[in-house]
C-alpha cells in the first residue's frame, strides 16, 4: 500500500490522480490544492487546501499522513522548493529540487547550460541586464524573441510578429522587461512546427513518452491571444503527422544530454519530468524551452495511454531504476479540447468578457475522458471560474475518431462555453504538414 501526496489543482493533476488510482497497488491519495478541484477531491482520501508557498503546512500534512512519496504537478511549488523541504523530512518526490527546476524557472540557466555543455538545439542568444549592446545584437538576428528571466506564468515571452514588429519596438519591450526583471534574454526566432516531448528522468536515464502538439492560440486557425493551451493531439503511431522518427530521437538526445549536464552542473540528480518544447526547423530540431513538469494539456493526451503501472514508474524515477522498467503506451490517437468560458482570454472591455463564473451542465457524456480544471462545485451545480474549465479527451484508433468523440461530448455540455473546434481536424493537420514541407524545402 502506498500513501501518495499529489500537489496541484488543475486538469493536469486530475489526470495524474486518475492514473495513480489505476495502479494495481493499493493507493491512498492525499491532495494539496490551492483551490478545490472536485475531480481530484473525489479520488482523494484527504484534501488540504492552502498556498503552494506554505511549505511548513505541506510538510506537516505529508508527515501526518505517512506519505511515501509526492508528485508535484505545477511549477510554482517546485520554484518554492517544496521538493527540498519534503526531502528534509525524508519524503522523496517525482519532481526536481529547486536547483534542478531552474530548467524551467530560469530561461537563462537553460540556455547557458546548453551552451556550456555543447548540447545541440540551442538558439543564438545573449543575456542583458541593461540596454547596452542590445541594438547591436538584435541587428544580427532575422527574427527576435525576448524572455524575462524567471517564472511568468507562460505570459512573459514576447515574439516578433506577435507582440512587436520592428527592432525599435523590440527595444521598447526590452525596457519594459528590464523595469520589472533583472535580465532579459534576447534570442533568435525559429520558424517551424512545434512539438512537446514529455520525458521521464530518474537522474540518469531519460525515457520519452509520445510527442504531442499543443495549440496556444485562443481562436480557430491559430488566431487571437496566447493562452495556457486550448487543446492538443497525439497520434496512434507515436509520431506527429509532420515529423519523422529522427525528430523524436533528436529531442530525446538533447534531453538526455541536458539531464547529464544538470547532474554535473548542480551535483544533484534530476528526478521528475523534463518536458521539452521543441521546434522542427530547416536546420533540425531546436529547443524553445523546458518545463520541469508534465504539460497542461499534454498530460491528458499521454497519461491515459500509459500501460505501465504509473506508481511503478514513479518509484523507478525516485529510486533511479527507470532503465530496468519498460514504459509502454497504447497505440491510440488522442484529442484533447479545453472547454473555456466564452470570456476566456478576451480583453476586459470585450462584451463577452463577463461570461465567466457561469454555471455549466455536463450530462451523460460517454466514451470520453473529462478532467476538471478551474471549476467550482456548488450545491446547485458546477460553475466555471475565469480560466480553462474542463479538458475533454477523445481516445480512438485514429485521429478522426478521437476528434469526433471529443466533439460529440462537447456538444452535450450546456452553458456559455467555448472551445476550438479545429484542433485535431484534417484541415488543421494539413496546414501543419504543408508548413513543414515548405520549411524542409
Ligand atoms: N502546454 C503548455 C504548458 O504546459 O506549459
Amino acid at each position: 500500500m502506498y500513501n501518495i501526496l499529489l500537489i496541484g489543482n488543475g486538469a493536469r493533476e486530475h489526470v495524474i490522480a486518475e492514473t495513480v488510482k489505476r495502479s494495481r497497488h493499493e493507493i491512498n491519495l492525499f491532495s494539496c490544492m490551492k483551490s478545490n478541484n472536485p475531480g481530484i477531491a473525489s479520488l482523494s482520501e484527504k484534501v488540504m487546501l492552502g498556498s503552494y508557498s506554505n511549505l511548513e503546512d505541506i510538510c506537516g500534512f505529508a508527515k501526518e499522513n505517512n506519505i511515501d512519496f509526492a508528485i508535484i504537478g505545477p511549477e510554482d511549488p517546485l520554484n518554492n522548493g517544496v521538493v527540498d523541504a519534503l526531502l528534509k523530512e525524508h519524503i522523496p518526490s517525482v519532481g526536481p529540487t529547486k536547483s534542478c527546476a531552474r530548467l524551467e524557472t530560469s530561461k537563462m540557466f537553460t540556455r547557458d547550460l546548453l551552451d556550456k555543455y555543447n548540447i545541440p538545439g540551442n538558439a543564438r542568444f545573449r543575456v542583458f541586464s541593461a540596454l547596452d549592446g542590445i541594438p547591436e545584437f538584435i541587428a544580427e538576428l532575422d527574427g527576435i524573441v525576448l524572455k524575462p528571466d524567471g517564472l511568468t506564468g507562460g505570459k512573459g515571452v514576447m515574439v516578433q510578429g506577435d507582440h512587436f514588429r520592428t527592432r525599435e519596438e523590440a527595444m521598447d519591450k526590452c525596457c519594459d522587461i528590464l523595469e520589472e526583471h533583472e535580465s532579459v534574454i534576447v534570442e533568435e526566432k525559429f520558424d517551424g512546427e512545434e512539438f512537446s516531448l514529455q520525458c521521464l528522468c530518474d537522474g540518469t536515464t531519460v525515457v520519452a513518452t509520445p510527442p504531442v502538439q499543443d495549440h496556444k492560440r485562443r481562436f480557430v486557425e491559430d488566431k487571437g491571444p496566447n493562452t495556457g493551451g486550448m487543446g492538443s493531439y497525439s497520434m496512434e503511431d507515436h509520431l506527429l503527422p509532420f515529423m519523422t522518427e529522427k525528430d523524436v530521437v533528436a529531442g530525446l538526445e538533447i534531453t538526455q544530454k541536458v539531464a547529464d549536464a544538470i547532474r554535473k552542473e548542480t551535483g544533484e540528480e534530476y528526478k521528475g519530468i523534463m518536458y521539452g518544447g521543441f521546434i522542427i526547423t530547416k536546420d533540425g530540431v531546436k529547443l524553445l524551452e523546458y518545463n520541469a513538469r508534465f504539460g497542461d494539456p499534454e498530460a491528458m493526451n499521454t497519461l491515459p495511454l500509459l500501460k505501465t503501472d504509473f506508481v511503478d514508474v514513479c518509484r523507478a524515477i525516485i529510486e533511479g531504476k527507470l532503465s530496468g522498467l519498460t514504459i509502454e503506451c497504447e497505440k491510440k490517437a488522442t484529442v484533447c479540447k479545453y472547454i473555456v468560458p466564452k470570456g476566456y482570454g478576451l480583453p476586459k472591455d470585450h462584451p463577452d468578457a463577463k461570461s465567466t463564473s457561469a454555471r455549466i451542465a455536463v450530462d451523460s457524456v460517454e466514451d470520453v475522458n473529462l478532467y476538471y480544471s478551474s471549476v467550482d462545485k456548488r450545491d446547485d451545480g458546477l460553475y466555471m471560474t475565469t480560466s480553462r474549465a474542463i479538458g475533454v479527451v477523445g481516445i480512438a484508433d485514429n485521429l478522426e475518431d478521437a476528434e469526433k468523440k471529443a466533439e460529440q461530448a462537447i456538444a452535450s455540455i450546456q452553458g456559455p462555453v467555448d472551445h476550438r473546434p479545429d484542433i485535431g481536424t484534417k484541415k488543421l493537420i494539413k496546414k501543419r504538414i504543408e508548413h513543414m514541407e515548405k520549411i524542409r524545402g
